[in-house]
């Protein structure tokens, strides 16, 4: 099947197969949209059953960081990269040199960063191949971990979905089913416990959740009982696609406030949570801490003072977002992706009258 036959082609401006025998690298650059600026999106590593389901979902990644970006308010389009297999049986030695040489070849269109598979050292290693890499500083030679801004805007986020549905301007006493106990969860549960939540957690590593149960007082959660559970937010922070037909029908939380990226596991999903009466913080607004303080590196002259003050913002975009989805009776989801593409098409507009 040819890449535009794909259904999740979305007249995207470039995909680039890339394939390095000796590197044993095979990966795919997709670059959705480049209006707001260069495209930038992580890369991310996965034994994908096969090219075509690779293909599938750097198509659909790249789209959604056009989205995001946007609405981040970052001078940034959209893109994404995978690499197709699992990272223990990869050479990393050959195999960043020769994904970086590709990078290079596209001169900053696409920016890339670290996502679902790769760790701080292989965007190190990234950033020795290419100068395209965000999350890298390249003064002390670290690299930057997201996750703490990300738990951030996240904890901002619950913080607008609980004022605007439940109308407490704390979070003292708020029950958060926390799904996930990883770099963000656990960062977002710090947080949420000196607010004075009390937390409900899940997360399949066992160790994880009984230090949760110890540090913060938080109850232990079966991994398959987080959707029947009564409390205020549920805020799902480990895999996508967890909101559908079967799990909405059985939440039991006023709120859906979470980081993970895709969420609704089919965009109806937005309108089901909607008819429920359930108040959904958009994943890709609610989450944007990370790509607001590694995205920056994509943008010259970036004010770096801003950056938590902008995170911070995430309250105020959400709170924006509730209130026009009320108004014009939508799905806070389907309002979000409005907001999104009407910035990038004027920005659109914009340059077409100037040219
Ligand atoms: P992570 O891999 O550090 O943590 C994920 C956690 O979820 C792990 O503790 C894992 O054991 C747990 N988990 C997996 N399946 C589970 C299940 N069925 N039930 C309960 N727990 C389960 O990942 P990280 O970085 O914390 O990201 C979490 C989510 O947030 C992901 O969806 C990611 O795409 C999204 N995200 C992360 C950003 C970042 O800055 N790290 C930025 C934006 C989105």
């Amino acid at each position: 099947m040819s890449v535009f036959e794909n259904a999740s082609f979305a007249e995207h401006d470039c995909v680039l197969h890339c394939r390095d025998r000796r590197a044993g690298l095979k990966a795919i650059i997709a670059i959705h949209d480049q209006t707001l600026g260069p495209a930038l999106g992580g890369c991310r590593m996965w034994d994908y059953a096969s090219d075509d389901e690779a293909l599938t979902d750097v198509l659909r990644l790249s789209r959604g960081m056009t989205y995001k970006n946007a609405m981040a308010g970052l001078p940034l389009g959209g893109g994404k990269s995978v690499i197709i297999g699992r990272r223990t049986a990869l050479d990393r030695r050959a195999l960043w040199p020769a994904f970086g040489r590709f990078v290079e070849t596209l001169a900053g269109r696409y920016w890339t960063a670290q996502d679902v598979g790769l760790e701080v050292e292989d965007i190190l290693a990234l950033g020795a191949a290419t100068r395209f890499v965000a999350g890298v500083d390249r003064t002390t030679g670290r690299g930057h971990d997201p996750s703490p801004m990300t738990a951030l805007g996240t904890f901002r986020g619950i913080q607008a979905a609980v004022h605007y549905r439940l109308g407490q301007d704390d979070l003292n006493g708020v029950r958060v089913m926390l799904q996930g106990l990883g770099h963000v969860g656990w960062s977002l549960a710090e947080h949420l416990h000196r607010a004075g939540a009390s937390l409900l957690v899940s997360d399949i590593d066992e160790t994880r959740m009984q230090r949760a149960v110890a540090v913060f007082g938080a109850s232990a959660i079966a991994p398959d009982l987080v959707f029947d559970v009564e409390a205020e937010v549920y805020a799902p922070c480990a895999l996508g696609a967890t909101l559908n037909e079967q799990t909405i029908e059985r939440l039991r939380t006023p709120v859906v406030a979470g980081a993970a990226n895709n969420q609704l596991a089919v965009s109806e999903a937005g309108v089901w949570l909607q008819q429920k009466g359930i108040l959904y913080a958009p994943d890709y607004v609610i989450n944007a801490g990370g790509v607001i303080a590694v995205g920056i590196d994509a943008v010259p002259n970036a004010d770096r003072a801003t950056i938590r003050q902008r995170v911070l913002g995430i309250h105020d975009t959400l709170l924006e977002i509730f209130r026009k989805a009320d108004a014009e009776g939508l799905a806070t989801s389907t309002c979000a992706d409005r907001i999104a593409l009407a910035r990038v098409e004027a920005r659109r507009q914009h340059d077409s009258q100037a040219a």
